[in-house]
């Protein structure tokens, strides 16, 4: 199946108010996999003469809740359409007070504290063998690097490095929680970062975070404990950033990365 799709290097997933990546001309891929159906048809376009293939893991109408995401079926679906390096965007709350609305952080490390999501491709109804694999650094170094440079060069304030710990949602944390999270040393916290990212390392595939923060949670320090129009609207106004970001980042990932995001041995199709 996959020689007959057309075919993509980079991989985008848009998150909540980000459902569409390209203005010129794209093509529109329709899935199923051997995981079910993706969240919503991938789009193929051009940025900088590299193929993308980009994918709005919520739906294009946000339908899908954050536990429903079939996280599985969307990163296999990018692995069919060829790709081997995703950037992963998302919107967080902050935990600290000095990441502050409209920031950018790059995650490097991920605390998961959501509950029975499928989050591995190593089940025994599949042809691919269980595998214990490291997942000590599951972010991509090189992409994170050349993300927080591209923040860096177009004046967005960027934190590169730091924890997402990632909730089951869809409500957001108690002040309890969110207190609990900034004491163990997390830095932001979102719903979609897990499994999202570790599948596509269970591939092989690349992955780098890009975590726009739109909240200060539950009300990190004298703030406003987030709300859902909070989360809309900040990351309204600070689409065009990430639309930058994306563009410049894409031209500037090299083809090959040699830096261990290895994954899986074989692959179903
Ligand atoms: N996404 C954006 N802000 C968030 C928050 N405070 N908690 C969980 N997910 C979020």
């Amino acid at each position: 199946m996959a020689h007959e799709l057309p075919q993509a290097e980079v991989g985008i997933f848009g998150g909540s108010g980000f459902y569409e990546l390209f203005e010129g001309e794209c093509e529109e891929v329709l899935l199923d996999t051997v995981y079910g159906r993706p969240s919503d048809v991938y789009t193929i376009g051009t940025i900088g003469g590299r193929r993308v293939a980009f994918l709005p893991r919520h739906g294009r109408n946000h339908s899908i809740g954050p536990a429903e995401v079939n996280y599985r079926a969307n990163v296999y679906g990018m692995k069919l359409l060829g790709v081997d390096k995703i950037i992963g965007p998302c919107s967080v709350g902050s935990l600290r007070l000095d990441i502050h609305p409209g920031d950018f952080v790059i995650c490097d490390q991920f605390v998961d504290r959501t509950k029975d999501r499928p989050d591995t491709y190593f089940t025994h109804d599949r042809t691919l063998a269980v595998q214990h694999l490291s997942s000590a650094e599951p972010y991509c170094a090189e992409m994170g690097r050349i993300a927080a440079q591209c923040c860096r060069d177009l004046g967005i304030t960027v934190h590169e490095g730091g924890t997402v710990v990632t909730i089951q949602g869809p409500r957001f944390s108690t002040k309890a929680e969110s207190e609990w999270f900034h004491a163990m040393g997390w830095d932001v916290v979102n719903m979609t970062q897990y499994p999202e990212c570790w599948l596509a390392r269970e591939l092989g595939i690349h992955y780098c975070n890009v975590s726009l923060v739109t909240d200060y949670d539950a009300g990190c320090g004298e703030h406003a404990p987030v709300t859902w129009e909070m989360v809309q609207e900040t990351f309204a106004a600070n689409i065009e950033h990430v639309r930058a970001l994306v563009g410049a980042m894409v031209p500037a990932l090299p083809s090959a990365i040699d830096d261990g995001c290895t994954g899986a041995a074989g692959l179903v199709e």
